[in-house]
C-alpha cells in the first residue's frame, strides 16, 4: 500500500463481503452504521469539556455505578444508529438493565443482535484519559420477524460473527475481526473517515508489560500474588522485570498490550468474587480480537469465548494478552490457587 493509497473503513468491509459471494451485504451494512455512531461519540469525547458532556449524570446504572453524562450519550447513539441501520432485532447494553427489542417493521427482521458497553472507562472521562467502547454482534437464534428473546444474547463468544472496539485516545482507532483477522482504522478528522492503518494486527508471544490494578494486592489469588512477584523478579533472558501499565480503561490498556506484548489481568478478588469485567460485552469481544492476533483469553480455568452465558451482566476473572504470559499466569493459578 503506497503513502497516499487510502482505504476507508467503508471500503475496506466491502472489499471483505466480496470474499464472500454468498454474503447479502447486512453485516456490511450493520459495521458502517458502526462506525457512523462511533464518529458522533468522538467528535463528543474530542470537545469534552467545552460543552456539557462531562461529570455525573445523576443515576446509577444496573451495575451500581454512577452513570456519568458520555455514558448515556454514547450509549444513545449506538442505540439509534443500530435502530435506524435495520440489522440488529435487539441490543444489550451494560448501560441497560434488560436487553433493547426493536419490534418495528424496520429492524423486526433484523439477524443480529448487538451488545456493547457503549463507553468503557467511565472514571478516566473527566480526567482526559483515553476511553472507549466495545461491541459485539451475534447471528440471532430466534426466527426472523419474531421477539428476540434472551437466548439470542446468552451465546458463548465463541458464536460471535464479529466484535471490536474503539478507542478514543491520541487518535481515536475502529479495530474489529469478522474472524478474518483484526483490522485497525485510524479516524482522519479532516475528511471524517476511518482510514485503514493497521492490517492483520498480531500480538507478540511475550511481552514485557503485565497491566492489572495492583492496589488490589492483598484481595488476589495466591497464584496471582506469585505471578506478579514473578514479573517484578530480574532475569535478563526472560526481559524481567516487566513493566507495570494500567490506565484503568480496559480497551485503551488492551490495545497497547496487543500492539506491544504484554498480559491484561482483572482476576476474582475477595470484594469481587466473580471478577469485575462483564462477559458479554467486555471479555468476549476482547478475547474474539486477542484470539484472532494469536494471543489468549481465559477466565483461569477456561478459554473465556467457551464460557456458557447464564445472565447478561454477568461478570468474570479475565487474563488476555501474549500467549506465553497468559500460559505462564496459568501456571501459577494451577499450583498456587
Ligand atoms: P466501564 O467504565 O465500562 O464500567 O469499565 C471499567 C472497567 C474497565 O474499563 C477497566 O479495565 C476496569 O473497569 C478498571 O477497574 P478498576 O478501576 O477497579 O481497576
Ligand atoms: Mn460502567
Ligand atoms: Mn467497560
Ligand atoms: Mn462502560
Amino acid at each position: 500500500m503506497n503513502q497516499f493509497e487510502v482505504t476507508t473503513l467503508n471500503e475496506f468491509i466491502l472489499e471483505q463481503q466480496a470474499q464472500f459471494p454468498n454474503a447479502e451485504g447486512d453485516l456490511s451494512h450493520l459495521l458502517h452504521h458502526v462506525g457512523t455512531a462511533a464518529k458522533i461519540v468522538n467528535r463528543e469525547v474530542n470537545k469534552a469539556g467545552l460543552v456539557d458532556i462531562l461529570g455525573n449524570a445523576g443515576n446509577t446504572n444496573v451495575q451500581g455505578e454512577e452513570q456519568k453524562k458520555l455514558d448515556i450519550f454514547a450509549n444513545d447513539h449506538f442505540i439509534n444508529a443500530l435502530h435506524s441501520c435495520g440489522e440488529v432485532c435487539a441490543i444489550a447494553s451494560e448501560e441497560n438493565e434488560s436487553f433493547i427489542l426493536f419490534d418495528d417493521d424496520m429492524a423486526r427482521n433484523g439477524k443480529y443482535v448487538f451488545l456493547m458497553d457503549p463507553l468503557d472507562g467511565s472514571s478516566n472521562i473527566d480526567v482526559n484519559v483515553s476511553i472507549g467502547t466495545i461491541f459485539s454482534i451475534y447471528k440471532r437464534k430466534s426466527a426472523i420477524g419474531e421477539q428476540a428473546t434472551m437466548d439470542d444474547f446468552l451465546q458463548p463468544g465463541t458464536q460471535q460473527v464479529a466484535a471490536g472496539y474503539i478507542l478514543y485516545g491520541s487518535s481515536t482507532m475502529l479495530v474489529y475481526t469478522t474472524g478474518q483477522g483484526n483490522y485497525g482504522f485510524t479516524l482522519d478528522p479532516s475528511i471524517g473517515e476511518f482510514c485503514l492503518s493497521h492490517r492483520q494486527i498480531q500480538t507478540p508471544e511475550n511481552g514485557n508489560i503485565y497491566s492489572i490494578n495492583e492496589g488490589n494486592y492483598l484481595k488476589f489469588p495466591a497464584g496471582v500474588k506469585q505471578y506478579i512477584k514473578y514479573c517484578q523478579e530480574k532475569d535478563a533472558s526472560t526481559n524481567r522485570p516487566y513493566s507495570s501499565r494500567y490506565i484503568g480503561s480496559l480497551v485503551a490498556d488492551v490495545h497497547r498490550n496487543l500492539l506491544k506484548g504484554g498480559i491484561f489481568i482483572y482476576p476474582e478478588t475477595e470484594s469481587a468474587p466473580k471478577g469485575k469485567l462483564r462477559l458479554l460485552y467486555e471479555c468476549n469481544p476482547i478475547a474474539f480480537i486477542i484470539e484472532q492476533a494469536e494471543g489468549q483469553a481465559t477466565c483461569g480455568p477456561q478459554r473465556i469465548m467457551e464460557v456458557e452465558p447464564t445472565s447478561l451482566h454477568q461478570r468474570t476473572p479475565f487474563y488476555a494478552g501474549s500467549s506465553n504470559m497468559v500460559n505462564k499466569v496459568e501456571e501459577f493459578l494451577s499450583v498456587f490457587g
